[in-house]
């Protein structure tokens, strides 16, 4: 079995890569934005006849959330046109996507966790970008899985928990937010749930939300972070209001993955324990 994987140096990229020597059934084409270019259809149909791949696993996107409200257009670009050209090149060699969204297609006016049900209603360029990628895959090829996904962190690229610890080695004092309500997911976790989709083999294709149990404030997240790597700081909640960005930010973004869970017989570890087994 041939799996694509596109956006090979992202954090999910790097993730898939750690995990992909567990799954010696499983031929894995790890490629980064230089070998294939998701924007440009030729580049995705030239390395699509040369692969045969039997699934895609989009792991490239456009992620800085601030950024593009004042790029709206890159993003557009690499989380609409990408996708649908994927779409479109997978149609024409029966190749099954797998599509990574994200709990920013929401507006956080719920205070019970999302299933896949809601109604998306994006707050900023990001998610209404990653929104009408969803749209773009769903309106061209059936066969597709699209994962919502939300706060990704791991051991590989930019995130949250190493951006924690570079501030920790700077500073005395942090200030994290605590009324944004999300889960953190350990991106090896979702790497491993993506490939064991695949090899369930159940084609019950469709949108599914994941990410790690429980629920928690960027606050709360942070303050774990510390307490996991034994590192004493300041840290002080502070309101949304006191921190303002140029992307809205949904206030509380929990997913339900119920449907997940059920589907391909899943067991998800809580964030705190993901977090504790996160190497740095
Ligand atoms: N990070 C989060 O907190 C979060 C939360 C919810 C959902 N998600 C979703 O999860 C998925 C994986 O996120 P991530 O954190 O792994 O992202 P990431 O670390 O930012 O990686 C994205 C990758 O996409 C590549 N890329 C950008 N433009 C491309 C193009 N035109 N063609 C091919 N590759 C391109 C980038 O390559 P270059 O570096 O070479 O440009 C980068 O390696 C994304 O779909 C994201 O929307 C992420």
């Amino acid at each position: 079995m041939v799996v694509l994987v596109t956006g090979s140096s992202g954090q999910l990229g790097q993730s898939l890569q750690f995990i992909a020597p567990n799954y010696t059934n499983i031929e894995f084409v790890f490629c980064d934005s230089k070998t294939l270019d998701i924007t440009s259809f030729n580049n995705c149909e030239t390395i699509f006849s040369k692969y045969k791949p039997d699934f895609c696993i989009n792991a490239a996107a456009y992620t800085a959330v601030d950024k593009a409200e004042s790029e709206p257009e890159i993003a557009f670009e690499i989380n609409v046109n990408g996708p649908k050209n994927l779409a479109k090149v997978c149609k024409l060699n029966n190749t099954v996507l797998i599509h990574i969204s994200t709990d920013f297609v929401f507006d956080g006016n719920k205070s019970l966790p999302y299933t896949e049900k809601d109604i998306p209603n994006p707050t900023g360029v990001y998610g209404q970008t990653k929104l009408d990628g969803e749209i773009a895959i769903q309106q061209i090829w059936n066969k597709h899985y699209i994962i919502r996904t939300s706060w990704v962190y791991s051991q590989f690229g930019n995130n949250f928990m190493k951006t924690m610890l570079r501030l920790a080695s700077e500073r005395d004092t942090i200030s994290v937010v605590n009324d944004q309500i999300g889960t953190p997911t350990n991106a090896v976790d979702l790497a491993n749930t993506i490939v064991k989709i695949i090899i369930s083999k159940k084609l019950k294709f469709g949108i599914y939300n994941y990410s790690n149990e429980g629920q928690c404030s960027w606050y709360d997240f942070a303050k774990k972070i510390f307490e996991i790597n034994n590192i004493t700081i300041n840290l002080l909640p502070i309101p949304t209001t006191s921190f303002p960005t140029p992307a809205k930010r949904p206030k509380f973004s929990v997913l339900d993955k119920s449907e997940i869970k059920n589907t391909f017989d899943l067991e998800i570890n809580s964030w705190e324990e993901s977090l504790k087994n996160t190497p740095l």
